[in-house]
């Protein structure tokens, strides 16, 4: 049997919670209900989808992201993990953390009614302690009902403490990135990533006329995303998380990346639900922290 075959035996629900192979031949759950849906790789724990009914796609991938082993795929919501950005300490390691390139284990599948959760997990190896030498439990939940909920629970299961960063990093599709505004961070302090990381602060609601690359921190509400083009409001509600990364690359950078277009950033925006810079968590041996994003379409 493949290893979708023997997933969909064990966890599979027929028109519910499907285990197909994906690009790359990288295993998909897609999950279904009665009125959206949403798709998840295994690879990176990682949401490729998330569409409600009678809607355009909610989250953007790009055209040229790969999908591969070891690889992070552009666009959805990659896991990042354990640390956000740069490592702090030693730059020959990955950016962003591990996690986004690793094969997670299905812990579980539940379906009620119109909810749907898959339970997903990974946790230490030979190969996560060489470059970060700790004792772990991720797991991550990804809930779909009316909104999608995306929690990811970090365990500490050594001996010793541990420091993370961490993002669960949602890339928006934009009817396009000139007639877009991003609320709820008005009056915020933020790092500029673009300007040697000098606290600046927010007047009124983000709007994009150039790259932009910023850390908002000691922030705890609701983003809200309104695009007249698509004619919706996307709502970011988050847990556990203190700071939230707003990205878009604009022409230089995306021209810069492999796996990103040329123009695409016209029609993505980054709204990152974070604990960064400052936003630390630390964790004692037997103890956690929960991560979560709520992701949800209202009309305008
Ligand atoms: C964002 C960072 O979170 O991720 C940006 O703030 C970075 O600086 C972007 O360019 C994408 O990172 P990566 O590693 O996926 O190319």
């Amino acid at each position: 049997m493949s290893d979708v075959a023997q997933l969909n035996a064990q966890f599979g629900v027929p028109g519910r919670v499907m285990f197909v192979e994906g690009r790359g031949g990288l295993p998909v759950v897609e999950m279904v209900n009665g009125v959206g849906k949403t798709a998840v790789s295994l690879h990176g724990g990682h949401v490729l989808s998330y569409e409600p009914n009678d809607q355009a796609p909610v989250l953007w991938m790009s055209q040229l992201a790969e999908f591969a082993p070891g690889k992070a795929i552009r666009g959805g919501i990659p896991v990042i993990w354990p640390w956000f950005g740069s490592h702090p300490s030693d730059s020959s390691k990955p950016s962003h953390g591990f996690a986004r390139r690793q094969l997670w284990t299905v812990q579980g599948v539940e379906v009620s009614g119109d909810r749907r959760r898959l339970t997903l997990s990974l946790s230490d190896s030979p190969e996560s302690r060489a470059v970060w030498p700790y004792h772990f439990l991720l797991t991550l939940q990804v809930t779909l009902d009316t909104a999608l909920h995306v929690e990811l629970a970090t365990s500490n299961t050594g001996r010793t403490p541990f420091v993370i960063t961490q993002a669960l990093h949602s890339y928006f599709a934009v009817s396009h990135i000139d007639n877009i505004a991003i609320t709820g961070l008005e009056q915020c302090a933020y790092l500029d990533q673009l300007d040697e990381m000098r606290r600046k602060r927010q007047l009124g609601a983000i709007t994009f006329a150039e790259e932009v690359d910023r850390i908002y921190i000691e922030t705890t509400g609701d983003c809200v995303l309104d695009d007249p083009g698509l004619n919706r409001k996307v709502r970011v509600a988050k847990r556990g998380s203190g700071s939230t990364v707003v990205w878009n690359p604009w022409v230089d950078k995306a021209q810069r990346m492999a796996d990103f277009g040329n123009d695409e950033y016209q029609e993505m925006v980054c709204i990152e639900t974070t604990n960064a810079a400052d936003d630390q968590v630390t964790i004692l041996p037997g103890e956690g922290h929960r991560l979560t994003a709520v992701i949800s379409v209202e009309p305008r």
